[in-house]
């Protein structure tokens, strides 16, 4: 029997939540902390019965119960934590016989933090980007657990350089979007361990500059700037 699907038009879809974890349960309150330090509203934290916090958050500052745009954050479950010490144990993360994936892997990851899992967060303001990453890099607990790295838009927009020429976060930055008219600022965090190696996730903020209708977000590109980070 043939399905009849209801037409798609006039529906509203979105991303309703993602749901993220954190290694250990002293990692907890402050996997929390940096999620409000990112700009995250916290509306609920929960003990959990078997251990650790449960953590619910909002990127809707005005409206928190709105059931979208929210991120779940708890401790690893039971099951994942072994699956992942088992994983790890076979490859010898760390140790001298560590299976040559692995840091196949993370060197990848450090050219380009966009290769895996990563979450990404679309705010109207560059100087909330600005501002945040520059009180990330001011504390020190949130700081050792975290990387920074940052994408300026593709050259050849004056008014875009210029301003990006004058930012604190971007002015020395030879690094480029996929695309044009935006900005990016990623977070690599051992704070939250989802993704292929359980040990570390990419959080990532997007500014697109308004008034253009092709941006990062709308196209990707690779040119020339960007090319070498996928090679
Ligand atoms: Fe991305």
């Amino acid at each position: 029997m043939t399905i009849q699907l209801r037409p798609r038009s006039g529906v509203r879809q979105t991303i309703s939540h993602v749901n993220l974890h954190y290694a250990t349960q002293e990692d907890g309150p402050a996997a929390a902390r940096l999620m409000e330090l990112l700009g995250l509203v916290k509306t609920q934290e929960m003990p959990l019965p078997t251990g650790g916090l449960f953590y619910r958050f909002t990127v809707n500052e005005h409206d928190i119960n709105q059931p979208d745009g929210i991120i779940y954050l708890s401790p690893l479950p039971p099951a994942t934590a072994g699956l992942f010490a088992a994983m790890r144990e076979r490859l010898g993360v760390g140790g001298p016989d560590e299976h040559p994936a692995v840091g196949a892997y993370r060197a990848a990851n450090a050219i380009d933090p966009e290769f895996n899992l990563h979450v990404g967060f679309l705010v109207d303001s560059l100087e909330f980007i600005e501002e945040r990453f520059a009180a990330l890099r001011d504390d020190p607990e949130l700081s050792k657990r975290s990387a920074i790295l940052v994408n300026r838009a593709l050259p050849g927009n004056p008014a875009i350089d210029a301003r990006l020429d004058a930012s604190p976060l971007y002015k020395d930055v030879t690094r480029y979007t996929y695309g044009r008219n935006g900005v990016q600022a990623f977070i690599s965090t051992d704070l939250i361990v989802d993704g292929p190696l359980a040990e570390r996730m990419v959080i990532e903020f997007d500014y697109v500059f308004p008034g253009y209708a092709e941006h990062i977000m709308s196209v990707s590109e690779v040119t020339p700037e960007t090319a070498r980070e996928i090679a």
